[in-house]
């Protein structure tokens, strides 16, 4: 009953009942275990996928074949993680035939700090495999993200100029009007840096940043993006002060409605000191981006949904017009991951019929706004991808390590540091606590909130534009 609920409340395609559903329900079959009881569950599970392999028909498998892929797919708490790896060892059920491959997928967070993720890497891999081993960011399975690196590479005008030469510096953005809803209890322990910086935004930055690998092989791309990981500039107690920014929202007003504070959420300690925004400058130390900034800002309960990638190009030198019309706007490309598909390129031209006018005007590419257009959610690509054995879409341990030793150092100082942000200190509904503003207005630049803030001004609210604002249509 609660499964045809939940599929008839999140399937992005109709549900009918009748013969289809059943032929889908009969596939599944539910088992109830103590996941912290090292034996019986594990030895039920076994018994019941000893069962299904029986009962599997001439014709179920490919080529005849009797045996079967075996997925585990860990959506738990992290503290369960090993316990389920040693109670599924125990039965052995981590042990591959020749043809029945056995996979274990997990949910983040991948532990909680290096520490603790080095022990959990240990322990999973005295069992399982790398090869055997799905570590899922779902940022991974959007569509625009991997579409982050076709663009690159499969362009012939972008590519020569994805430097620190024509780059000035690059935005990158994930801001949610959610709150932490009824996850207040795993967030409070995590906060943004664990749960959106560590995988997510590391992961962005990793798809812009990256050399072109050798080849489209899953090593291959997963060498180079490790290798930006690695040029991160680990920041030093006085740059963390400077260049990292946290907040928390109080009450506020998001999209219209009245909202609860952070520390009034259910399950949040009401003294909270848990960020729920983060505003970051980063350097990536290598030859590619030597001196360009990365800012990269993610936050609860902002005004908008959006994620996007935003590159600011380099003025041209004061000469012609770039002497003559001071304040001329940048060239802008904008990869709009979430809610809208897209991409936007800003360049100058001259008004039509206006002698001496020049414009910033919008090459405008919307991928999901052709009707009929359903591209697959995330999930949906990536359990396919496990299923298909496919790991090119899912974290290898070294991303993992290094994006914890960047984080790492951050975590430390803000666990001990005197000059604590007094919570909250921002609004729900306002982008971030203002000293996320100041940290681009020191380097002559703002946030440039893109087709977000051109959403905000359709809907008549305030969106002052920044020095690289775009123009609203
Ligand atoms: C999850 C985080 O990994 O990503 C959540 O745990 C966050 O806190 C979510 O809300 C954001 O995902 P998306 O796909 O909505 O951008």
């Amino acid at each position: 009953m609660q499964f045809r609920e939940s599929v008839r409340e999140f399937s992005s395609r109709p549900v009918q009942d009748g013969a289809e559903w059943d032929r889908f329900t009969r596939m599944f079959q539910y088992l109830r275990a103590n996941l912290e009881d090292p034996i019986h569950g594990y030895a039920e599970l076994k018994r019941v996928l000893g069962s299904l392999r029986s009962s599997q028909q001439p014709g179920d498998a490919q080529d005849g074949e009797r045996d079967m892929a075996v997925i585990f797919y860990l959506a738990v708490p992290a503290h369960l993680f090993n316990p389920i790896v040693q109670g599924l060892a125990q039965q052995g059920l981590h042990l591959e035939g020749e043809c029945s491959p056995r996979r274990i997928v997990f949910e983040k967070p991948f532990g909680h700090d290096l520490a603790s993720a080095r022990d959990l890497n240990r322990k999973v891999r005295q069992v399982f495999e790398e090869e055997q081993i799905y570590r899922i960011d779902h940022y991974l399975g959007k569509e625009m993200i991997q579409n982050i690196i076709v663009i690159r590479f499969a362009n012939a005008f972008l590519e020569p100029i994805w430097n620190s030469r024509y780059i000035d510096h690059v935005q990158i953005t994930s801001a949610e009007t959610d709150g932490v809803g009824d996850r207040g209890d795993y967030y409070d322990k995590a906060g943004a840096l664990r749960d959106m910086v560590q995988n997510h935004m590391c992961q962005l930055l990793t798809m812009v940043a990256m050399e072109p690998p050798s080849s489209l092989e899953t090593e291959r791309v997963r060498d180079e993006k490790v290798k930006v990981l690695r040029s991160l500039r680990k920041l030093s107690p006085q740059e963390i002060t400077r260049y990292v920014i946290r907040g928390q929202y109080g009450p506020g007003v998001v999209n219209g409605e009245e909202v609860p504070g952070y520390r009034g959420e259910p399950e949040v300690d009401q003294a909270s000191n848990t960020e729920t925004f983060v505003a970051m400058k980063v350097y990536i130390d290598n030859f590619r981006w030597a001196g360009v900034p990365f800012y990269i800002r993610t936050g609860k309960r902002l005004p908008v949904r959006s994620t996007e990638v935003v590159v600011e190009f380099r003025t041209l030198p004061e000469v012609l017009y770039f002497k003559e019309y001071r304040g001329l706007q940048p060239n802008i490309l904008v990869i709009k991951v979430q809610p809208e598909e897209g991409v936007f390129l800003q360049f100058n031209a001259k008004k039509p019929g206006q002698a001496g006018f020049i414009a910033p005007v919008r090459m405008d590419f919307c991928q999901n706004c052709a009707v009929g257009f359903n591209s697959p959610e995330a999930y949906e690509r990536l359990l396919m991808e496990v299923i298909r054995g496919d790991r090119t879409l899912f974290t290898r341990w070294d991303e993992v390590e290094e994006a914890w030793k960047f984080v790492e150092p951050i975590i430390n100082y803000w666990r001990g540091s005197a000059g604590k942000p007094r919570f909250p200190n921002y609004a729900a509904g306002e982008w971030g606590p203002k000293e996320a503003e100041e940290l681009l207005r020191r380097d002559g630049r703002t946030w440039y909130d893109g087709w977000t803030r051109c959403e905000l001004w359709r809907k008549g609210q305030n969106g002052t534009p920044g020095r690289t604002g775009p123009t609203p249509d």
